[in-house]
């Protein structure tokens, strides 16, 4: 394996497609080893695009704006960091061999899509997942609810961070989840998953690494989601072996069966004893910024090196806590105080992600701490989360 130099004929370059805070890290990772780098999103000033060499604003729904970019910039790795990609175009970037799609094509496809994903899981690999019928129209949508009970989860197929997800517990609330969905998913007028409420006692993301030398698992991180959207996170989970041991073989079924080289994010949820698959990202998954202070290598190191081709280590280090940042209204270039304050917790650290515009409840920041114990590491994240203030432009 061997890297060249960037900016010269012998540059390794890497093409990420989606520029926000999760590819930053992995931009600042492949800066590190003198990887080019390129940044694609559909705004401009996005926070991976302002540590990458160079940058390009386009839809990245639209396949041939991807082909020729890709064309022009002849990146030996596209990295996929959102969903929201048209997989068509990675299919036949794959298809001619004109770069590594990471992990693979077929990943990224089966996975933007919650029916693709499902389905796999579920009905191929036969992995306990909550119950669940898929809905096209309202009635599909009673006649899949009255199937499976209340409470039941509704989420549009292709939506991410809880985007037109909602909790129903009755039949009367349908028809404006059904609208919920409708509206605020990635694409309009789209399919729903409807799911059975697991009560579950936690919920974990598994990193899973896949790399030239095998799969590597780190340790699981916990979190906690208000509306369908990570809040906080922390590593290790506290869980017991065997329940740890049933998500190592499940993750390493579902990421076989995906192939290619990166760490994905496979999502559990445990109830006593029961693991039950929920779904996965085939790249860096956002509740696991918290290794940026427990491993030794961070999720974002160990992608870029398993892309790369070289060994991986996750090195557990010592129990930490994430906590977000989010905006509070609407702003350009937002100003964040009580710094002061933030940085003088114990063992703090915090990422300013530098995103062009605030919104509401947009994730801005992230509060980072170690300590003794997960416990005390949460509860430091939290205060370091709480003393950011954030206001508009002067
Ligand atoms: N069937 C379910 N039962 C109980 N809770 C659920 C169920 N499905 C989802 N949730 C809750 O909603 C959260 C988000 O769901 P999910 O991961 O499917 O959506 P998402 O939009 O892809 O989220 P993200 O992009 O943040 O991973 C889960 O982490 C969990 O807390
Ligand atoms: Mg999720």
């Amino acid at each position: 394996m061997q890297l060249g130099t960037p900016l010269s004929a012998s540059a390794t370059r890497l093409l990420l497609l989606g520029a926000g805070e999760l590819g930053k890290e992995l931009l600042i990772a492949a800066q590190r080893l003198g990887v080019e780098t390129i940044a694609v999103d559909r705004y401009a000033d996005a926070p991976a695009m302002q540590v990458a060499h160079r940058s390009h604003v386009l839809d990245m729904t639209d396949p041939e704006a991807i082909l020729a970019i890709v064309k022009h910039e002849r990146p030996h790795y596209v990295v996929p960091e959102i969903e929201a990609i048209a997989t068509s175009a990675l299919a036949e970037i794959e298809a001619k061999g004109l770069a590594t799609v990471v992990p693979s094509a077929r990943a990224v496809q089966l996975t933007m899509d919650r029916e693709g994903i499902r389905r796999l899981a579920a009905e191929e690999l036969g992995l306990p997942t909550s119950p669940y019928r898929f809905a096209g129209t309202l009635a599909e949508l009673e006649d899949a609810a009255a199937a499976l009970g209340f409470p039941c989860v509704i989420k549009p197929v292709m939506s991410s961070s809880g985007k037109g997800q909602s909790v129903v517990r009755g039949a009367a609330e349908l028809a404006l989840a059904w609208q919920e969905a409708q509206t605020a998913g990635r694409v309009g007028g789209q399919r729903i998953i409807v799911e059975g409420f697991v009560d579950f006692d936690f919920e974990i993301t598994l990193l899973t690494v896949r790399s030239a030398f095998g799969t590597t698992f780190c340790a699981p991180v916990g979190h906690r989601q208000e509306a369908g959207d990570y809040v906080e996170s922390w590593q290790p989970q506290p869980m017991s072996d065997t329940a740890l041991r049933e998500a190592e073989k499940m993750a390493q079924r579902v990421t076989d069966n995906l192939g290619g080289r990166g760490l994905y994010g496979v999502e559990f949820f445990v109830r006593g004893t029961e693991v039950i698959f929920s779904e996965l990202s085939p790249r860096p998954h956002d509740t696991g910024l918290v290794t940026l202070a427990s491993q030794r290598q961070s999720e974002f190191d160990l992608h870029l090196r398993a892309i790369l081709g070289l060994p991986v280590e996750p090195g557990f280090r010592r129990p930490a806590a994430s906590a977000v940042v989010r905006g509070k209204r609407l702003g350009w270039g937002p100003v964040y105080s009580g710094l002061e304050v933030a940085l003088a917790v114990p063992e703090s650290d915090l990422r300013l992600f530098g995103k062009p515009t605030a919104s509401k409840l947009r994730r801005l920041g992230v509060g980072i701490a170690c300590a003794d114990n997960v416990e005390e590491a949460r509860e430091r994240a939290r205060r370091i989360a709480a003393a950011v203030g954030i206001s508009p432009a002067p």
